[in-house]
Formats: structure tokens, C-alpha cells, sequence
């Protein structure tokens, strides 16, 4: 992992330009569509400061986030008692985490799928949720388009501004001359962070290596693991959104439901 997830704060202002209400809203529309409630429960995977995680709190949800840097636990708890949320965060890897109980809704946000790098990653990662899912439990992954893998003209921004009262960031996801390997579609991602407020200034440059998926890898893997059915595809975090081709489709959101072993 690069030590870009260090800089929790920066990232967490990177990525704000998200509506984290909406994207929730989304989660527990789907959870409701196809088992017809209200999760009561939700774990955010990779979780990052946590920003799901904490607004399924603030709904009343017991809330949980597992992600391997002390750095994202560090922030998103400093996040929950400035807002005076009960969070519970633990610090495990992707592949291999163990908790106390099951949840009835998980979600891995934002592309963090990239992060199981190859087939028995990604086997590992599906048994481990589905291990802590309840018997109707629901996974939603949001991973890139293919797009942003084949084709010239990429669904997602890779570089943007960001700004906080005087604070502006420039955030830049990946360089031109980034090369994607054929065969494993891994990418080691040149990511700079430059931030300014009035005459100061900083650049961190990072590395962020990344697996791409295509549509029917996925389909494959989620298959090949035997623990899940795909319930639903989605081209963005909105239900109104078909997976197709079309610009609107920006996003491969793929709704998993347990099955029963
Ligand atoms: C793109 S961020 C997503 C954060 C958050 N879910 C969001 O939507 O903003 C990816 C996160 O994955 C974490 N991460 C990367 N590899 C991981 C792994 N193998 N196990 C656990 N966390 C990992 C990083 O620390 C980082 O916080």
C-alpha cells in the first residue's frame, strides 16, 4: 500500500466532493429492494475515514469500518466523537479480518476493490464478508468502469481540486505514462497530493497500486466463490443508472446477496 493513506486528512478533503448521504441512501435502497427492511447493521470495508460508516450511525445503524492503516482508524474515530457517533473500527487487512458479529448490509466503496490483487485476494475477501454477513445479508461493491480500463475514453476524473476554507488541493489519480500490465491489469498509480494555503505549500507524491477488473472477471470470481449471487448491476451509485455503456455509466456498483451455504 503506498503511505498515501497516511495523509488521512488530505485524502478525506480529496474525496469530499461526494455526497456520502446519497451514497448511503443508495446502499440502503438496494438492502431494502431485495429484502425488503431496513439494514440494522453495516460494515464499511476499506473504510478510509469512514464517512459511510459514520452516516449509518448518525441513521441509527450499528456502524463498523475495518481498513489496515492506523492512520484512517486514527482520523474517522477523532471524526465520530467530534460528532458524538458510535463508530467501532478495526484495523485488519481486506483478506483476513476477523470481528464478533455479522452485519446485515457491507459496502467497499470507491474503487477499493483494486486493492485485492489477484483471484485468490478477491476468493478470500468474498468468504470473509460472507462469513460475517447475517443469513440475508447484502454486499455492494463500487469498483471503477471498464471503461477506465479498456477504451480511450476514460469513465472517471483522474486529476481535480479540492478546497477547504483557504486550504486547495490538487489531487492527481494516476499519470499518463502509468503503465496497466496486460496480464495481471495491475497498475502502480503515481497519486500527488499538492496542497497550498496562502504562501505555503507542499507536494506528496505517492504510489497507489491497483487492479482493474473487467465486467465478466467479476461475474466470474463472484461465481467462482460460490458464497454470493449478483442480485443487481448498476452504472453509478443510483438506481436509475443501468451498467452499459452509455456516458451516464460511470461506475461498475455490483449488488451481491449471501447465499445460503
Ligand atoms: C480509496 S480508499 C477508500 C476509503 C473509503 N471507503 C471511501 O469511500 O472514501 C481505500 C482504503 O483502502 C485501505 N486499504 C488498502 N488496502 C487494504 C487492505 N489490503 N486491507 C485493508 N484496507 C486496505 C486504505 O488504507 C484506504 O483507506
Amino acid at each position: 500500500m503506498s503511505d498515501l493513506y497516511r495523509l488521512a486528512e488530505l485524502y478525506d478533503l480529496a474525496f469530499a466532493y461526494r455526497d456520502y448521504g446519497v451514497e448511503c441512501d443508495f446502499l440502503e435502497a438496494a438492502y431494502a429492494r431485495h429484502r425488503g427492511a431496513t439494514p440494522a447493521s453495516f460494515l464499511e470495508l476499506a473504510a478510509g475515514p469512514a464517512r459511510h460508516a459514520l452516516e449509518m450511525a448518525r441513521r441509527g445503524r450499528r456502524a463498523i469500518g475495518i481498513d489496515r492503516s492506523p492512520q484512517m482508524r486514527a482520523h474517522a474515530l477523532g471524526l465520530a466523537a467530534e460528532q458524538g457517533l458510535s463508530l467501532e473500527y478495526v484495523e485488519a487487512d481486506l483478506v483476513e479480518f476477523s470481528l464478533d458479529s455479522k452485519v446485515d448490509l457491507a459496502a467497499l466503496m470507491l474503487n477499493s476493490a483494486a486493492y485485492l490483487h489477484d483471484n485468490d485476494a478477491f476468493a478470500s475477501h468474498l468468504d470473509r464478508v460472507a462469513d460475517h454477513l447475517t443469513e440475508d445479508g447484502i454486499y455492494v461493491l463500487e469498483m471503477n468502469h471498464p471503461r477506465d480500463v479498456i477504451g480511450s475514453d476514460p469513465a472517471a476524473e483522474s486529476h481535480w481540486t479540492a478546497t477547504e476554507g483557504e486550504l486547495k488541493l490538487e489531487v492527481t489519480w494516476g499519470e499518463p505514462e502509468d503503465r496497466l500490465d496486460p496480464l495481471t491489469l495491475i497498475a502502480d498509480l503515481t497519486v500527488s497530493l499538492a496542497w497550498s494555503v496562502g504562501d505555503r505549500s507542499s507536494l506528496h507524491i505517492g504510489r497507489s497500486r491497483e487492479r482493474r477488473f473487467l465486467a465478466n472477471e467479476v461475474l466470474a470470481l463472484v461465481a467462482a466463490s460460490g458464497r454470493f449471487e449478483v442480485l443487481a448491476r448498476y452504472g453509478a451509485l443510483d438506481a436509475d443508472v443501468p451498467f452499459d455503456d452509455d456516458p451516464r455509466a460511470w461506475r461498475m456498483v455490483v449488488v451481491l446477496g449471501k447465499r445460503a451455504l
